[in-house]
């Protein structure tokens, strides 16, 4: 299934999400949390910046058995459509990385191209619990990764060409934050870097959208919105029902920005085609 790459590790790894989240908890009581996680991420952005989205076991575990499969099958399905997502990027930068499914999808997607090898991933998230379950996720999946914990805005990057990814985590960074972090990530895409931007489409909790969009498009980039109906795993479908959701279609937005071709290698296509 190209959606979800490597099928058995894809299938370790939720059945690994599972066995640890729910060793500890029982069904209804994730399910609780998940709606409590979902109305702090609709109505209480507020919240989100105090650090109210990841406290406590139960939302912990709701985030990582229900939005992070979720962030992986829309990471997947991007970087599967987007001409030149899932290319030749020794490594990839997960800003923001939660649990690290969306990181991983991206990656998984490259190596599915490249025919098995995988960018390193390099992960940075400022809340602990975060550092250490993406790592859990690069390991249960054969990834190579290194997590740390830092600020996306400001952690450093590698000198070297790269693929940066910050999905759902730009609208959770405050104003200044996230103005220094366009600036940053245009200045790396001009130097050749892969710049991918995820969100969810909702206008009113981002009105920063439309000026980071006008960005990426005259920096030469593009912008997404997306909308499939993935196979759901088994958990994600059944704490979806039991929390009132309906997620059976996924939704997202997205920027792009790669270098553009250059006048050889265009040339260079132009003389294949002709
Ligand atoms: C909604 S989660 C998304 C996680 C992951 N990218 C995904 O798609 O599943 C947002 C993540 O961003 C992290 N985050 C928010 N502000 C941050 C900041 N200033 N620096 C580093 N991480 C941050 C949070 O701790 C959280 O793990």
């Amino acid at each position: 299934m190209p959606e979800r790459g490597d099928s058995a590790a894809y299938d370790r790894w939720l059945a690994d999400l599972e066995r640890r989240h729910l060793a500890e908890l029982t069904f209804p009581e994730v399910s609780r949390a998940l709606r409590a996680l979902s109305a702090t991420y609709v109505e209480r952005r507020q919240k989100i910046a105090e650090g109210a989205a990841l406290a406590g076991a139960g939302k912990r575990a709701a985030f990582a058995m229900f939005y992070g499969p979720l962030h992986f099958l829309l990471v997947a399905h991007i970087a599967g459509e987007l001409p030149g997502a899932a290319g030749e990027h020794s490594t990839l930068v997960d800003l923001g990385c939660g649990t690290g499914a969306a990181g991983a999808a991206w990656a998984l997607a490259c190596a599915r191209a490249r025919g098995g090898r995988a960018p390193r991933i390099v992960g940075v998230d400022r809340h602990p619990w975060a550092v250490s379950e993406a790592a859990q996720t690069y390991r249960t999946l054969g990834l190579s990764a290194a997590v740390h914990r830092g600020d996306a805005a400001t952690a450093a990057l590698p000198s070297t060409r790269c693929a940066i990814l910050a999905a759902f985590t730009v609208n959770e960074l405050d104003e200044r934050a996230r103005a220094a972090l366009l600036g940053r990530l245009l200045g790396r895409g001009s130097r050749g870097d892969r710049i991918l931007i995820v969100e969810p489409i909702a206008g009113s909790i981002a009105r920063w959208w439309d000026r980071w969009r006008a960005a990426f498009e005259s920096a030469g980039g593009r912008s997404d919105q997306w909308r499939f109906r993935p196979e759901l795993p088994a958990i994600v479908a059944k704490l979806d029902r039991a929390a009132g959701l309906d997620h059976r279609e996924i939704t997202g937005r997205s920027l792009w920005l790669a270098p553009r071709a250059t006048a050889a290698s265009r040339a260079a296509v132009l003389s294949a085609s002709s």
